[in-house]
């Protein structure tokens, strides 16, 4: 069914179409990592199974595939770079729901509700693992070199952001530059892969880096603004958790910028104390429009992933690209 949200349809059927012109690839790798993803022993067979082949949007992969068909042809070497790209974020969802107490994963439970923490920590240690093994298959280093520096910046924006738990005072800076390591950097790391795998020139490769920074950028800043005022059922995951655990994402710096005197003080106290937080955040997204201030921000960064693309030769994966930051704004899962 259509869901379209300022003439753009953010259903999830929407994205599979936007996915057509890479519908076989996508479906090869998924079966890449179907075939990787298994293990001799049941128990954990059942675990690396569940962790990896359920659900999701596969936009890493797709990012990968579109870059790739853009610019020239798939390649066996994108596939399985597909599928190594989408291991690593689900090692990372892994990891980020046992931090975040999240028991709620593309309408599941998350690995550490189903079993416990200890076991989903090595779960996420297994999916990163196996998929440095995965890109080490490749003829060239670069993709393991690429993929190792983006990870460990993924998991240098987690430990920031651990790190700025609780601190309401965090800039607006500091925040972009946090989502920025630990979404943007593994979008803009799949579309580095496409590129450089389609022997695209070091000028094309970063600006398809380019695009993915940005559109990751604008995801996070979405994905926060669900976490606060979206809808568990069609997200499909645990959200409230950022509030939780008092992470300063950008609705809760805007309504604190907002706020001065006996109000913040009461506010800040509620969040501290885990009180009515939650309820009082609410009114004051209403009162204050952040959910607009933030679309605004995120809008600025999903232009600029369309204007790095500006020199490119239109086809058809150039068009979706040119769709997607537009899915990222206005997606409600
Ligand atoms: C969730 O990513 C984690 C973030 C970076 C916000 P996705 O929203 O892409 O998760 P799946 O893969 O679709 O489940
Ligand atoms: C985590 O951000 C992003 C990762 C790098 C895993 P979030 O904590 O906001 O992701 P969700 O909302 O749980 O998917
Ligand atoms: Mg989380
Ligand atoms: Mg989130």
């Amino acid at each position: 069914m259509s869901q379209v949200v300022n003439g753009t349809d953010v259903s999830p059927d929407h994205l599979k179409a936007l996915y057509a012109p890479i519908d076989v690839e996508l479906t090869q790798s998924e079966e890449i990592l179907q075939r990787e993803l298994r293990n001799e022993h049941a128990a954990v067979d059942e675990m690396v199974r569940y962790g990896c082949l359920l659900g999701g949007k596969r936009l890493r992969p797709a990012l990968l595939l579109l870059t790739a068909k853009a610019l020239g042809v798939i390649t066996a070497d994108h596939l399985t770079l597909a599928a190594v790209v989408e291991m690593i974020h689900t090692a990372t969802l892994v990891h980020d729901d046992i931090l975040d107490d999240a028991v709620l994963r593309r309408h599941m439970d998350t690995c550490n509700a189903r079993w416990d923490n200890e076991a989903s920590v090595l779960l996420g240690d297994y999916l990163f693992t196996h998929s440095f093994y995965l890109a080490s298959t490749l003829d060239s280093t670069y993709a393991c070199r690429t993929i190792g520096k983006a990870t460990n910046v993924v998991c240098e924006g987690e430990l920031r952001q651990i790190r700025s738990c609780n601190n309401f005072e965090l800039g607006e800076e500091e925040y972009l530059e946090i989502i920025e390591a630990k979404t943007a950097s593994l979008c803009a790391c799949a579309c580095r892969l496409g590129a450089y795998y389609a022997d695209a020139s070091t000028e094309y490769v970063e600006v398809f880096s380019e695009y993915g920074r940005n559109l990751g950028i604008a995801f996070q800043i979405i994905d926060d603004l669900l976490d606060v005022a979206g809808n568990e059922s069609s997200v499909g995951k645990s959200l409230g958790t950022d509030l939780e655990k008092q992470k300063p994402t950008l609705p809760l710096l805007h309504v604190l910028s907002c706020l001065k005197g006996t109000e913040r003080t009461e506010f800040v106290n509620a969040l501290v104390e885990g009180s009515n937080g939650h309820e009082i955040m609410k009114s004051y997204l209403q009162r204050f429009q952040s959910r607009a201030y933030c679309l605004e921000k995120a809008n600025v960064y999903a232009s600029r992933a369309v204007s790095a693309l500006a020199d490119l030769s239109d086809n058809e994966a150039t068009r979706i690209l040119l769709q997607l930051p537009e899915f990222v704004i206005h997606r409600s899962h």
